[in-house]
């Protein structure tokens, strides 16, 4: 995943840096035993390309009790292809059926043209302004 993750173009809208395998092993350890609390989940799931299985990239997840809050990277090589699209939705359509969470969102900055693409194809409309630069997205399940 460090490999996967190391552009520093993938950074330009949000707040993190390209982290070595050993850094980037370091922080998953930290951020599962931080969130894995009775009430915020943190999960991740490494998108992988059939059928080699390579990864690129990942998807987020903050499961709180009444909200998912999702984000998404895609190595450069690979964006373009609606991968982030599906990877979210999957997490999403499983989160839903698992743990009944009928809330996703997502907090995007308003120059991230993709990723607000990405919302816009996972049915997402903008709630609220976030400061600064950034939008709050949800979508309500039926
Ligand atoms: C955001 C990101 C994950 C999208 O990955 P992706 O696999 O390319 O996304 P998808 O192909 O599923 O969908 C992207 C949509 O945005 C559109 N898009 C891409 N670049 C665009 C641009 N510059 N202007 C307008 N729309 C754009 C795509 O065309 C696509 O929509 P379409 O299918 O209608 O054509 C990827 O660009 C990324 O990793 N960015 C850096 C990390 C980041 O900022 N993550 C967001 C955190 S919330």
């Amino acid at each position: 995943m460090a490999r996967i993750l190391a552009d520093p173009a993938l950074y330009a809208y949000i707040d993190d840096t390209p982290l070595d395998e050993e850094q980037l092993a370091a922080r998953y350890e930290s951020q599962t035993s931080r969130w894995d609390s009775a009430t915020t989940k943190w999960r991740n799931w490494v998108v992988r390309l059939k059928p080699a299985q390579c990864a690129i990239g990942y998807v987020q997840a903050t499961i709180e009790p009444h909200e998912c809050i999702l984000a998404w990277v895609i190595n450069p090589q690979w964006q373009g292809n609606g991968y982030a699209t599906e990877a979210a939705l999957g997490v999403i359509e499983q989160t839903y059926a698992q743990l009944g969470i009928t809330r996703f969102s997502s907090t995007i900055d308003r120059r991230n043209a993709p990723s607000r693409g990405v919302a816009q194809h996972l049915g997402m409309a903008i709630a609220a302004e976030r400061c600064g630069t950034e939008d709050y997205w949800t979508m309500d399940m039926e």
